[in-house]
């Protein structure tokens, strides 16, 4: 039997493999808190494109009926948080009001006032929290607050479900570093491109229509010279309805500036912002880096890594950290990708397409070909299988990356 060939054109489809295995079952009785929470995590998700750097938020608002008389979600970095758009879209508060909001309310001051302000000062008297907010800028601090002021506060309510809807901000604060999620796509054996080195296209369009949902949510997307020379890809959102408030900047590492920029329309920058990371100390072609320039394409540098060859990966997300970039999309061939994982805990999350065709050529390009990791079983740098989706006619793994 085939499957539906499902669009991936919303945000909660395109989002679904990722917070599956923390979703309530149909079969799953819940308590009027959990079907409130689960209400306002799909408002949080109308935020994806617009919120990076921010967490995902909804928030609703209940009179003391349990009907919903207001709803807010966080729309994009900077605009007002989830909290005050659900309370003012509700009006007059009725007394005994209650507040629900997927992620601990914010305690300080930022570019917009403490959330905690507005619902003391709505008269609701209860707040249902979905989970703590990392971030040791409100860390409990909003909890106590409301607290302090006499409100009743419920918290843990489908908490993993929170959790992982904000999994890319949290890792991101934990480990003082962008959030990195690796893609690639391979052929049931193994294989990422053919030994042309065209990749295009292992997977069908639902995958690829995914995919490009996925990047609208992402603050900057990764490749390298090799991909960018054998693909001519433009590297943008543009196959899904999910449009981003701002286009993700196009990276691309390419040590000593061998890409001529006319050749390429990643460096067309009217569609999209382009950077280029360049290698430290390295004799580059300045032929080409003016042509990048008059591009408008932005050109940073990064450290070399141990070997000479090629960049230091963890000095890449330092640089893209220090440019406020939270969230980073690797799509590259084999050895950026086995490069990625070689290095120490820079993978946060790998997204592995396994279509079933099959290249039946031992010379077409390997997924780690080129890797050199000294792993040995049990692998060192590990991931856990978080889910197994079936998209189109392809199958996508999410795993996560276990702490060491
Ligand atoms: N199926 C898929 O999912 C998929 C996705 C993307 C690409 N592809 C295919 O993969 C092929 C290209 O793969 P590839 O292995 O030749 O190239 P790649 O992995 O895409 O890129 C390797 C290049 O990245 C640059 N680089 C910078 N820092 C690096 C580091 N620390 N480690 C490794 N590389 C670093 C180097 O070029 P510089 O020294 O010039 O900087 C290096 O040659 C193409 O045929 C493409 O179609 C497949």
């Amino acid at each position: 039997m085939t499957k539906p060939t499902l669009p991936y054109t919303t945000i909660e489809q395109v989002l679904t493999p990722l917070l599956a295995p923390v979703l309530p079952t149909p079969f799953q009785s819940l308590s009027p808190a959990e079907h409130w929470m689960l209400d306002s995590v799909r408002l949080s998700l109308n935020g994806w494109g617009g919120v990076s750097p921010n967490p995902l938020v909804g928030a609703m608002v209940l009179d003391p009926q349990g009907k919903i008389i207001g709803t807010g979600w966080h729309a994009e970095a900077g605009k007002p948080h989830a909290e005050p758009i659900a309370l003012e879209s509700a009006g007059i508060i009725p007394q005994g009001s209650t507040l629900v909001v997927t992620l601990e309310p914010c305690n300080h001051w930022g570019k917009t006032p403490p959330c905690t302000r507005s619902i003391i000062q709505s008269g609701i008297q209860k707040v249902v929290v979905g989970c703590k907010d990392a971030n040791p800028l409100v860390a409990g601090t909003g909890i106590e607050a409301l607290l302090c002021a006499g409100i009743e506060v419920q918290t843990g309510v489908l908490e993993a479900l929170c959790q992982q809807v904000n999994r890319a901000f949290f890792t991101r604060i934990e480990q003082n570093r962008p959030f990195v999620a690796l893609k690639w796509a391979q052929t049931l054996d193994g294989k990422l491109a053919t030994r042309q080195g065209h990749s295009q296209w292992i997977t069908a369009p639902p995958a690829r229509t995914w995919v490009h949902g996925m990047r609208a949510g992402f603050d900057a997307l990764l490749t390298s010279a090799s991909t960018v020379a054998a693909d001519n890809p433009s590297f943008t959102c543009r196959q899904s309805d999910i449009l981003p408030v701002r286009p993700p900047v196009r990276v691309v590492v390419d040590t000593a500036l061998r890409l001529n920029p006319v050749e390429y329309q990643i460096f067309d920058t009217t569609l999209a912002p382009t950077w280029v990371i360049m290698g430290e100390g390295v004799s580059i072609n300045k032929t080409h880096l003016e042509t990048l320039k008059t591009k408008g394409v932005k050109v940073l540098s990064a450290a070399l890594n141990s070997t000479g060859c090629g960049l230091d990966l963890a000095d890449v997300l330092r640089v893209l950290h220090e440019a406020d970039i939270g969230k980073v999309w690797v799509e590259g061939g084999g050895k950026l990708t086995s490069a990625f994982l070689q290095a120490d805990q820079l993978v946060d999350d790998v997204y592995a397409f396994i279509s079933p065709k099959l290249l039946g050529d031992a010379s077409a390009i390997a997924c780690f070909q080129q890797a050199n990791i000294p792993w040995k079983l049990p692998i060192g740098a590990s991931f856990s299988l978080f889910n197994v989706a079936h998209i189109g006619e392809d199958a996508l793994l999410v795993l996560h990356r276990v702490e060491s």
